[in-house]
């Protein structure tokens, strides 16, 4: 069949060096000035365009606390933005429509590393792959990053974004902020901006740690380090039928632990990776498949297909689609190779910095498009949603008997995560961070088709939608805030106990909210909500419907409560009648 034919060939491309790394996400029509903004996908979960009065590149902190004062001194909204933003959310918005932008793609250097006292100290827009490699080559290993490297460490810090771990402080990569600098607005007699040095048990850092860039610009951050290390990584496959218990001893069990789970195929993937002596032979790197360069037709072609599938695809057609996705993963071993280029078995060992982290897309010369990350948007190739969400840990075996009380009752459709064959949990741990997780948690991972074309059902959207609502509803799991669709975000806010802590900061350091925007306003419960209430505005995920002009009835779909959870509210496919 040439559909899996051709999904087999797009993660089985190996060694493609040659790509463009991704756009600027920032475009101006005249120099620095009348600009719009995006992020990594070229759309935000509403589809609207951001447009900002200016950018501005500093390269020195002195330069970044002026660009503050200039916007601050004219009444601009500011926000940062980054070398690729990689947010889904419109975070890297200003508010308005003519503020400005500072961006941290000139703010990338190294300022030191204290071997003496363990610490690295790094400017804001250093992008992740850059930060675990200077440490590594120093000797140094940052224990948890995000799985995909190509973000910054002010990103990373805005959206409390994580790797997995319960051991230690967990998996979220400000647990190791151990001091930093920011910018923030002041008033006109101090020159309306100031850097703000916070130093390891600062009260505020627990603000700025986790900030949705609402307090400021972060100028420089320090890490703690650990001395470098090697893990050793193995992959075993077993049926589902013990998950629920396995899932909350599992992260004890192994310091980097993860897991992946094929509610369809009733299989689940344990990794097993733990640190090992740095002397331990081997030379494993990690370069995901997912996060590799492709030729621009491979992965133009793969779209087409998931189209067709969303279009007319059988139920069979998109299960032999996973299958043969989790095939290809399961042979080319994750993306891991035990000496850079051959996978000859597990366990793979290697340094930690080429095993936490990949996104060898980011890393090739212009090449004209010829290929590119896979959601590059100027080749209009994959489009997917992303919901994550964290699920409290002693939740978590509820959570997933209940997600399979729901695939009893619908067999095929988890068949619809054919992009990523399967959920993927990952371990963060209770934060002191006040919009960091409020208890140890699995995090949970879905990505699925997002149509071009707003407003255009989903094939068993409506049993997607109920998982996430199962999620953030039934057991009080809080959304990712660097993800999602608009309705996850709906009541999340007071699921932190820290929530009035942080908006004490905000008060004393943006009394004005130069650095808000209505997006930050509705997330953080200060003005409006992140619901989009409008027709069919629960098949793009802006709304839970109430209603079923809030699904799309003229196509047969209608706001119905979930299978399992019935206080869920999802569309529902029930056929168009023939009767007007
Ligand atoms: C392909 C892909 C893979 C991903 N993998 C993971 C993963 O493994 N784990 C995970 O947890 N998340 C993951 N994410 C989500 C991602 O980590 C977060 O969205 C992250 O915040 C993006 O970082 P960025 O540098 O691109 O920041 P942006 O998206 O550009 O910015 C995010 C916010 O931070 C603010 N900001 C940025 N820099 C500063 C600064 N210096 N000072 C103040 N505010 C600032 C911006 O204004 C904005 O509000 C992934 C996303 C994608 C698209
Ligand atoms: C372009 O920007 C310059 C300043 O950078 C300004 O003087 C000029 O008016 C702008 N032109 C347009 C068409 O906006
Ligand atoms: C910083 O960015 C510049 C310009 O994009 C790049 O040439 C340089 O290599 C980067 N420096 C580091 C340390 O990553
Ligand atoms: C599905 O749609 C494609 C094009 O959109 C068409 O070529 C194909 O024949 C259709 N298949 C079925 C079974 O309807
Ligand atoms: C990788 O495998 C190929 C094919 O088996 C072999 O020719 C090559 O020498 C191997 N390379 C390394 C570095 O092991």
């Amino acid at each position: 069949m040439p559909m899996l034919l051709l999904l087999f060939l797009l993660l089985s491309l190996v060694g493609l060096n040659d790509s463009s790394p991704p756009p600027q996400p920032v475009s101006c029509t005249n120099d620095t000035s009348d600009c719009t903004v995006t992020n990594a996908y070229g759309a935000f979960p509403d589809s609207s365009i951001c447009h900002a009065a200016n950018v501005a590149y500093p390269s020195t902190e002195q330069e970044l606390v002026a660009a503050v004062a200039a916007a601050v001194a004219a009444k601009r909204k500011v926000k940062a933005s980054t070398r690729y933003s990689h947010s889904i959310p419109k975070l890297v918005c200003p508010g308005g429509n003519d503020g400005t932008i500072i961006s941290t793609v000139r703010l990338n250097r190294t300022v030191r590393i204290d071997a003496e006292k363990r610490l690295m100290t790094v400017e804001s827009g250093m992008v992740v792959a850059d930060l675990i490699g200077v440490a590594g080559k120093a000797g140094w290993s940052l224990p948890h990053t995000p799985y995909w490297y190509g973000l910054t460490i002010g990103g990373v810090l805005a959206t409390g974004a994580h790797g997995s771990s319960l051991w230690g402080k967990g998996g979220a990569l400000h647990e190791y902020v151990v001091g930093l600098r920011i910018v923030t607005p002041a008033p006109p007699s101090q020159g309306f901006a100031m850097v703000r040095e916070l130093n390891a048990g600062h009260p505020d850092l627990d603000a700025a740690k986790v900030s949705l860039g609402v307090l400021g610009v972060i100028s420089q951050v320090t890490l703690a380090l650990q001395p470098l290390f090697k893990r050793s990584v193995t992959f075993v496959d077993r049926d589902e039928s013990d998950l629920p218990a396995k899932v909350t001893v599992w992260g004890h069990l192994y310091e980097f632990g993860d897991i992946k789970w094929l509610p369809q195929e009733r299989k689940v993937v344990y990794r097993k990776d733990d640190r090992v002596g740095v002397s331990s032979p081997g030379n494993g790197l990690r370069d995901s498949p997912i996060f590799r360069a492709l030729p621009t037709s491979t992965i133009v072609a793969a779209r087409a297909q998931a189209e067709r599938l969303e279009k007319n695809g059988t139920d069979g057609e998109r299960c032999e689609a996973q299958r043969q996705l989790a095939a290809t993963d399961e042979m080319e071993a994750y993306g891991f190779t035990n000496n850079g280029v051959n996978f000859t078995g597990y366990p793979v060992v290697g340094l930690q910095h080429r095993m936490q982290a990949s996104g060898s897309c980011i890393h090739s010369p212009e090449d004209g498009l010829q290929t590119s990350c896979t959601w590059d948007p100027r080749i209009h190739g994959l489009f997917n949603y992303n919901s994550g969400f964290s699920v409290p840990l002693s939740m978590a075996a509820a959570f997933i008997a209940d997600v399979q009380r729901l695939r009893d009752l619908s067999p095929a459709a988890f068949c619809a995560l054919y992009s990523s064959a399967g959920m993927y949990m990952r371990y963060v741990k209770a934060s002191s961070a006040y919009l960091g997780k409020p208890e140890d948690a699995v995090d949970f991972d879905l990505i699925y088709f997002r149509s071009r074309t707003p407003g255009t059902p989903r094939v068993y959207a409506d049993v997607i939608d109920e998982v996430e609502q199962i999620a953030l509803r039934k057991y009080g799991g809080v959304p990712h805030w660097g993800k999602n669709r608009n309705s996850a975000f709906e009541g999340a806010i007071a699921k932190y106990p820290g929530a009035a802590k942080f908006l004490e900061v905000k008060n004393r350091y943006d009394p004005d909210g130069i650095f808000s925007s209505e997006w930050s306003d509705q997330v953080l419960g200060i003005k409006g909500s992140p619901s989009i209430v409008m027709k069919r505005c629960a098949i793009d995920g802006l709304c839970i419907c109430s209603d079923d002009s809030h699904c799309a009835p003229e196509l047969g779909y209608f706001c119905r409560p979930g299978k399992v959870y019935k206080q869920a509210r999802v569309c529902a496919f029930e056929g168009v009648t023939t009767s007007s």
